[in-house]
């Protein structure tokens, strides 16, 4: 990453405002509650989540996780997430990186979240190697993203929109990126994968393919 794509990751003063007032409490409306939850279910440990927003997902952590360190490059998200972070379940540290760069020692962690978040890294690949390095062999990367569509016809939209004016307004999110197949070449193994649209679309929405899963980092020797 270069030192300009980290600026640009780190201020979107116009996204955060419109994330936090408007697009978070639709996602909620659509439904979102549900997936965060089962997303989280049964985590333990120490975990860390990347592109935290202003901290949706704090609220949903089970009581089996030991502390979760919850990055977000984005200041007035951040400053939001740090104030989620005070009425959580269990403890929540809000720091300041980006994913592509995690400021952790190998091995650091049971579990890792990307919640929403892979669509909008400037490097997905750079992320998940991050992620794999800090989490230690056995724990579980758990994702729920949206990503590329099933159908040519809705792919080509994505290509045309990521490439023009979607990451623009979305806070540098690309709507048709395989984040499946970015989660394997990294090195994990995929566990579970669900793949559905959300919201329930009531027209074709270039935003609207799911997924929801768990990769494990294999432990050495390939048992996982
Ligand atoms: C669509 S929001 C999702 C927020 C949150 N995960 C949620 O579920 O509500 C995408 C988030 O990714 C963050 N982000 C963008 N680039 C990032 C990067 N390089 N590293 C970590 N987070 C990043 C944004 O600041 C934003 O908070």
């Amino acid at each position: 990453m270069t030192p300009q794509t980290t600026a640009r990751a780190r201020s979107r003063p116009v996204f955060a405002r419109v994330y936090a007032k408007y697009a978070g409490p639709a996602l909620d409306r659509a439904g979102i509650t549900e997936y965060r939850r089962r997303l989280l279910s049964g985590l333990t440990g120490e975990v860390v989540e990347i592109g935290a927003g202003n901290g949706l997902n704090f609220a949903h952590y089970p009581p089996g996780v030991q502390r979760v360190v919850a990055v977000e490059p984005e200041p007035r998200l951040r400053s939001l997430a740090g104030r989620s972070a005070r009425t959580a379940p269990v403890p929540v540290d809000v720091v300041g990186a980006v994913a592509e760069q995690l400021p952790y020692p190998d091995s650091s962690f049971d579990a890792a979240i990307a919640c929403l978040t892979l669509c909008s890294v400037a490097d997905p690949h750079a992320s998940l190697a991050e992620l794999h390095r800090v989490l230690r062999p056995g724990g579980q990367l758990r994702f729920f993203e949206h990503v590329r569509a099933d159908t040519p016809g809705m792919r080509r939209v994505q290509r045309a929109l990521d490439a023009t004016l979607w990451p623009l307004l979305a806070g540098g999110c690309h709507t048709g990126r395989d984040t499946r197949a970015a989660i394997v070449t990294a090195g994990f193994t995929i566990t579970s994968l669900e793949k559905f649209p959300f919201p329930e679309p009531r027209f074709p929405s270039p935003a609207a393919t799911h997924i929801l899963g768990t990769a494990e980092r294999p432990r050495a020797g390939g048992a996982s």
